[in-house]
């Protein structure tokens, strides 16, 4: 298994928002616990973040992108109505053998996506299943709107599941819905019921629209409900969790599900303070920090447990592996990936500039034989 993250260089402070619309740094701490959050920059799409954080998620497995069979691409931003953002990923991947989709479960995308990755690798049909979780939030959130503005950043995270025998990885899994929750969040226009036109454009609906309190209810409600049940199939008791690794979206509703069930609050992996709500990628990101500054122990067990837009939400419980890469190995597998990384740019320059040539030169001869 491997993980890793990627997030924009750019941070946006609570006084940089507070220099655009009507709120300061006091009011988003005291209600949210958000200090800052990472935002793209002019031309930086969904791809270039999930691209970050499945080369990193490939580096700690020590992979290669040819094993890889399956890339599930978790987001509500992805870089086009079509094609899925998971097929770029799979592309600058050089990942040649995997198929590649995009999945969308709202904020709850990366618990979706690593349920079918894990239940794809337990049917038996898929050996390595590379899930990413990411979000360009800021690219879909009005900027005047200070009730969700100040919310949401832009990051991704991943991780690579690969079958094995050993006794860790995936123990149980739990998604659900209810649609009748979906005004409560929403981005109105852009799709078949609301196409798109100057009028949606002009009335703001390609934009986010939450009712917060109401959103706020749900998720303080489902996710300590979500996290007991999740356990309770895993055969395990709240007592044998090491680490909760909730959704980010709001500091307060951690701390309610941590009073729900009655837990401290050290228990639960926080950091919507440096990120604010990424969506699909808070997940993911909460784990590889964990991961990686030591927290999570080879053996612990965790609850990963999500919420938000369909209304959506998803938990599982994980043992986290042992097994680290052979370091003499990993440094020509690096130098392998790095050249399959450049090879694919080169393949995929050369099979756009050649099929543009082909289009083009088609049209030139349309319009010799209309001339002639
Ligand atoms: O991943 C998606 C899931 N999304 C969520 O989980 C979000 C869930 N909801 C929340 O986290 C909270 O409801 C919010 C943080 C969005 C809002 O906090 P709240 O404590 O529920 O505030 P509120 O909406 O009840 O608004 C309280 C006041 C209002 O003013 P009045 O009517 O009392 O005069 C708002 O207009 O705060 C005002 N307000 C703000 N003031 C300064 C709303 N946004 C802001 C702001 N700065 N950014």
């Amino acid at each position: 298994m491997g993980w890793g993250k990627c997030v924009p260089e750019k941070v946006l402070t609570n006084d940089d928002l507070a220099a655009m619309v009507d709120t300061s740094d006091e009011w988003i701490v005291e209600r949210t616990g958000i200090r800052q959050r990472h935002v793209v920059g002019e031309g930086q799409a969904t791809t270039a973040l999930a691209l970050g954080a499945a080369r990193e998620a490939l580096e700690r497995a020590d992979a290669d992108p040819r094993e890889v069979e399956l890339i599930i691409v978790a987001t509500l931003t992805p870089d086009h109505p079509m094609p899925a953002t998971a097929c770029q990923v799979q592309n600058a991947l050089g990942a040649t053998r995997a198929g590649a989709f995009d999945l969308n479960a709202g904020c709850s995308g990366f618990v979706y996506a690593l349920a079918m990755g894990e239940a794809a690798i337990a049917a038996g049909t898929y050996r390595t299943v590379l899930v990413i979780g990411a979000d360009t939030m800021s690219t879909v959130v009005d900027w005047q709107d200070r009730s969700t503005a100040v919310l949401f950043g832009d990051g991704a995270g991943a991780v690579l599941l690969q079958a094995t025998l050993e006794e860790h990885g995936v123990l149980a899994t739990l998604l659900g819905s209810d649609g009748a929750g979906d005004e409560l969040l929403m981005i109105p226009a852009g799709g078949s019921a609301q196409r798109a036109s100057h009028d949606t454009v002009a009335a703001g609906l390609h934009h986010v629209q939450m009712n917060g309190r109401q959103v706020y209810r749900f998720a303080a409600r489902m996710l300590p409900e979500a996290t007991e049940v999740v356990v309770r199939d895993a055969g395990l008791t709240l007592d044998a969790v090491d680490w909760i690794i909730p959704h980010q979206a709001n500091a307060r509703i951690i701390e309610a599900a941590a009073q729900r069930l009655q837990l401290p609050l050290e228990r639960f992996v926080i950091n919507v303070d440096a990120y604010g709500n990424t969506s699909a990628a808070s997940v993911p990101i909460a784990l590889c920090e964990a991961a990686d500054d030591g927290r999570i122990q080879p053996g612990q067990h965790l609850v990963l447990v999500g919420f938000g837009a369909g209304l959506t939400w998803a938990a599982a419980v994980l043992r986290w592996p042992t097994a680290a890469p052979e370091a003499q190995r990993a440094a020509l597998h690096r130098i392998w990936r790095a050249w399959l990384y450049r090879w694919a740019a080169l393949r995929t320059g050369l099979w756009r500039g050649l099929s543009r040539l082909t289009i083009w030169l088609g049209r030139l001869k349309q319009r010799g034989r209309r001339g002639g």
